[in-house]
């Protein structure tokens, strides 16, 4: 692809731009008034804003008593359907681990400019330091930076892309990757049985364990000097399978679509935030919606999060699960593979939920 092998603008790191003490952002930046995070529709219902995603507790699962495992199984399924996204605790990753990998990648983005841009990535793979999703030439820029890598198939993962420094940080990527990674495969089989399919069922048309994909996206929001004008990342549904996000522990930035509403993740301690993206949407029939999500930014404090994309092995055709496709619901999309389905984000960067929509082959 022609367009992907290189960025239309020079890249402006949003860092070096807040941290160069500008009082006002640059144009590039201000979003128009109906994308901007401060608008609230006239019809907004306060009591809904308020609200929180759900927080559901794994290890109720291990429980010895059936009653407390299944509904436990019913939360998720109803966190799946209404919300498309939902906070796990007590989910066998450490604390330990958590806070390292969040040290670890502060550390990173306070390294000087210099060294990070050893790592710049190029839209052809978007491997390593970025400041920009897209490639649409004069598009609005969201406020951020990133970091962006393959742990997944294990033929895609390359250390020399991996930022040396800190010294540590190779080793915590694969520590931190090899117990997301775990994670996810543990959610994977309980939205399979939840679905009504075989407990595999998901992992396996995913291309099965040894197959799948497996990203980190670790953004960083720097301080913005008017955040009502602008936004950390614009609205979007991940595009992959499933997204499990570590957020920042001092600061809220996440938002999530809840009808006409946004409603403000509020992190939850040693939790991970799990979202179901559009390939999950496309194998589940759209039983299980991928949501619409936002990040917005403010002007005290830096917020910095890790992503870990579990997507479906790249070159598959992912369609509708055959038992979830009936007379009374036919098959809503058509298939494609993954590899096919990224390159719309690639190229067009973050734009709400067109592309799923567009897949649809029956209305
Ligand atoms: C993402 C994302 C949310 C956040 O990286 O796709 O939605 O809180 N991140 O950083
Ligand atoms: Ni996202």
């Amino acid at each position: 692809m022609n367009c992907l092998q290189s960025w239309p603008e020079p890249i402006v790191r949003v860092q070096s731009l807040a941290e160069s003490g500008i009082t006002a952002i640059p144009d590039l930046y201000i979003k128009p008034p109906t994308k901007r995070p401060s608008l609230l529709p006239a019809n907004c219902n306060q009591a809904e804003v308020e609200v929180n995603i759900p927080v559901i507790d794994l290890q109720n699962l291990l429980s010895q008593e059936e009653s407390l495992r299944e509904t436990t199984l019913r939360s998720i399924s109803s966190a799946c359907r209404e919300w498309g996204f939902f906070q796990v605790v007590n989910h066998g990753v450490s604390e330990e681990l958590m806070k390292r990998a969040r040290d670890t990648w502060r550390e990173f983005f306070g390294l000087p400019l210099d060294v990070k841009q050893e790592y710049s990535n190029k839209p052809s793979t978007y491997e390593g330091y970025g400041s920009r999703l897209g490639v649409e030439k004069g598009a609005i820029l969201d406020w951020s930076d990133y970091y962006f890598l393959h742990y997944m198939p294990a033929s895609l993962r390359n250390h020399s892309k991996w930022p040396a420094l800190p010294s540590s940080c190779r080793k915590l990527i694969e520590e931190y990757s090899e117990a997301t990674v775990r994670l996810c495969g543990t959610l994977m089989k309980l939205l399979s049985q939840n679905l009504g399919l075989e407990e595999d069922q998901l992992l396996n048309a995913f291309g099965g364990e040894e197959n799948i994909g497996a990203c980190l996206r670790v953004n960083f929001y720097p301080k913005c000097p008017q955040p009502d004008l602008t936004l950390g990342l614009s609205e979007h549904s991940d595009p992959g399978g499933l997204t499990l996000l570590l957020p920042d522990e001092n600061v809220a930035g996440l938002q999530v679509r809840k009808g006409q509403n946004w409603v403000t993740v509020k992190p939850v301690p040693n939790a991970f935030i799990v979202n179901i993206g559009d390939q999950m949407q496309v194998l589940s029939n759209a039983i299980y919606k991928s949501v619409e999500h936002r990040v917005i930014v403010n002007s005290v404090k830096d917020r910095v999060s890790l992503a870990l994309f579990y997507n479906p092995k790249s070159d598959l055709l992912i369609q509708p699960a055959k038992k979830l496709v009936t007379k009374d619901r036919p098959a809503l999309y058509a298939p494609m593979t993954f590899d096919q389905y990224r390159l719309f984000i690639r190229t067009k960067g973050p734009c709400g939920k067109a592309q799923v929509e567009s897949l649809k082959s029956y209305e």
